[in-house]
């Protein structure tokens, strides 16, 4: 454990729209848990994301907390979007602040683990058998793609008519650094990486091949599979547990995970780092948030799960700041937790429901017993 009592982790706190502040304050006070004890501090500011941010100063990020974002060590996100904001221009959405903090910080890998917890075997909406014990690994390409992909837009034809459009495009260095990541991650767990693509009709999927299979030559120890998108759908529901790392593209990415998602019992589960690459020190700009989104239609009412959020802050104890053990006890504070029946409304299979606060206490108690 880290006694050392450092305060020079600087984290930004931006919990954004709807569930975002409640399952944020939750996770505030696990941090909160970890200073007071001593097992590890942080220097913590807060910032505005999203609709929020929009609502204070027109921009759903200004350049400030961008800039705040750059120098900290770590982001700690929560969620943006809601209904209210619907309307209003594509640029100045929610969603552009979080795209604006992926693509500014570089953060290129995308990890989203599938874990399911033995208490959860049943919340799942497959059978226990083929969920227990699942704990796979998504690594998605975040700042390239059809997200950011040029030309973009809609275009009036001269006929009147118009086109919509966006474009898949990857450079082999885009591919091959996220690839590699995949291939990191796979050595660290059970050497098995699936690389997925939709090759049998897109050029640029052709090309996440070739780069993947040149990559291998670096990772003989790792056994390299592919697969087709629309078939890695569909085995992520019929046999999940053969996967061990998948990588792919970022829209395929983004389908993919919310599948694999559900398979741990609730979106309300998932918590995901974002990483970009190592510098001459070894540090690594990183954003960490939990896959779901702002639930706008719970928001305010206590309800929201924050375990995502909080297994998020586990992440970010394990690749931020290296405290393996740290996280390991976040980790297993929330499994604790869900042993002795804690629910709160999207992970229930009928019992009592708690509140989003209640999940809150259960997982500081399983702290401070295990602490
Ligand atoms: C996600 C979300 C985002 C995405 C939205 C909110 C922009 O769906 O993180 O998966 O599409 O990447
Ligand atoms: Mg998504």
């Amino acid at each position: 454990m880290d006694t050392s009592s450092r305060s020079n982790r600087k984290v930004l706190v931006l919990a954004g729209d709807g569930i975002g502040p409640e399952i944020m304050r939750e996770t505030m006070r696990v941090m909160e848990f970890f200073d007071r004890r001593r097992i590890a501090s942080f220097e913590v500011a807060e910032g505005l994301v999203g609709g929020a941010a929009y609502e204070a100063s027109g921009t759903p990020l200004t350049d400030a907390t961008m800039a705040q974002a750059l120098a900290s060590d770590a982001v700690l996100f929560g969620s943006v979007g809601g209904p209210k904001w619907e309307t209003i221009p594509f640029e100045l959405r929610p969603e552009r602040g979080l795209l604006r903090l992926r693509k500014d910080m570089d953060l290129f890998a995308n990890l989203r683990p599938a874990v399911v917890f033995e208490a959860l075997a049943d919340a799942s909406s497959l059978k226990r058998e083929l969920v227990a014990g699942l704990d796979l690994m998504i690594v998605r390409e975040l700042t390239g793609g059809i997200y950011f992909g040029d030309p973009r837009g809609v275009e009036t034809m001269p006929d009147g008519t118009r086109h919509g459009i966006n474009t898949e495009v990857y450079t082999e260095a885009e591919i091959e650094r996220v690839v590699r990541a995949g291939f990191d991650l796979a050595r660290k767990r059970n050497r098995r990486l699936c690389e997925v693509d939709k090759a049998n009709v897109m050029e640029s999927g052709g090309l996440w091949r070739e780069v993947a299979e040149r990559v291998h030559a670096d990772y003989r120890d790792v056994e390299l599979a592919f697969m087709y998108a629309d078939n890695c759908a569909m085995q992520l529901v019929r046999a999940p547990k053969q996967f061990d790392v998948i990588v792919t593209s970022n829209l395929f990415g983004d389908l993919l995970s919310d599948c694999a998602a559900m398979l741990t019992g609730s979106l309300g589960m998932l918590p995901s780092a974002s990483l970009g690459a190592a510098d001459a020190s070894g540090r690594r700009k990183a954003l960490y948030e939990p896959v779901h989104g702002s639930a706008p239609d719970i928001a305010g009412k206590n309800l929201a799960n924050p375990l995502a959020c909080i297994l998020s802050f586990a992440m970010m104890l394990r690749y931020s700041f290296d405290l393996s053990d740290e996280a390991a006890l976040v980790e297993n504070a929330v499994r604790q937790a869900l042993a002795s029946g804690a629910r709160t409304g999207d992970i229930a299979t009928g019992g009592a429901r708690i509140s989003t606060a209640e999940m809150g206490d259960a997982v500081l108690r399983e702290l401070e017993k295990a602490a």
